[in-house]
């Protein structure tokens, strides 16, 4: 089995199984807005094998409403993910039927098809938790042919991300924001993530088998250099693998930590233990 993505710009993920061909799609920006900087790479007419979509909030260039509209006209099969927060309106304003959906929260895990998906909260740029317990931000922890996935949409670091993350195990893939944020951005209503510096220092602690910077390529007034984060990355994490992808490019996602075989680790606690 082997697992293969494709960064489609911002946070946008396509990530399918090559040997069963299941598909998914993770907060694709679609729509042609004058403002985007990236042309699409994928077109909606180009998404029938894919099994659903995941969106982990509703802002446009994640759960991006207009495109969503014709995607389900288009492919009248496929399923939507999106947090429980939205449950109540949503469907009705996308004019999806709610059927279509599956509503996500932390402490839910969903199987859909050989997929696994399971919430963290997100903080954008708080978590802003509602009184019946609902997240409007979320991460996304895909396990998909065993590869652990961890899709951060939006966040900055709140108190308790690092503990979350890590009681969710290890990650195979980490797609991390890093645009940050700054008085300029909050003065025109853009709010924000995780600086790249923040972004890297997470990774660092969480050690998955590889991170993938996203969130910096969209739009000119809200973007980051990736190489920025890259070499951060290499100085005080070299261990830890990186991708900085084009859009459209694919890249196959490391063999799942089950099947690598013991850590050096591992093999020398298992020698102790003789
Ligand atoms: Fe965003």
């Amino acid at each position: 089995m082997a697992v293969q993505f494709m960064r489609t710009g911002q946070q946008g993920i396509l990530l399918w199984d090559t040997e069963t061909g299941f598909k998914v799609g993770i907060d694709l920006f679609l729509s042609d807005r004058e403002d985007r900087l990236l042309p699409n790479v994928v077109e909606i007419g180009d998404l029938g094998d894919v099994a659903c979509l995941l969106g982990t909030h509703d802002h446009a260039d994640h759960i991006d409403r207009e495109a969503w509209k014709e995607i389900a006209r288009v492919h009248p099969d496929m399923g939507f993910v999106v947090p429980a927060y939205f449950e109540r309106h949503l469907p009705d304003e996308l004019e999806i039927s709610r059927d279509r959906f599956l509503y996500m929260n932390p402490g839910t895990q969903m199987q859909l098809g050989p997929l696994t998906i399971e919430a963290v909260p997100a903080a954008h740029e708080f978590l802003n938790r509602r009184w019946d317990g609902c997240y409007p931000y979320l991460m996304y922890i895909l396990t998909l042919s065993g590869v652990r996935i961890c899709h951060m949409g939006d966040t900055c670091l709140y108190e308790g991300i690092y503990k979350n993350l890590r009681d969710l195990g290890r990650f195979d893939i980490l797609f991390a924001p890093i645009n940050g944020r700054d008085a300029a951005r909050y003065s025109r209503g853009c709010i924000g993530n995780m600086t790249y510096q923040e972004a890297a220092d997470l990774a660092g602690a969480l050690r998955p088998g590889l991170v993938v910077p996203g969130h910096y390529d969209m739009f000119a007034d809200n973007s980051e250099d990736p190489e920025l984060f890259r070499a951060y990355m290499e100085a005080k994490y070299p261990w830890i693998p990186v991708a900085v992808l084009k859009p459209g490019e694919v890249y196959d996602a490391p063999a799942p930590r089950e099947k690598q075989g013991k850590s050096l680790l591992e093999l020398l606690r298992q020698t102790e233990g003789k």
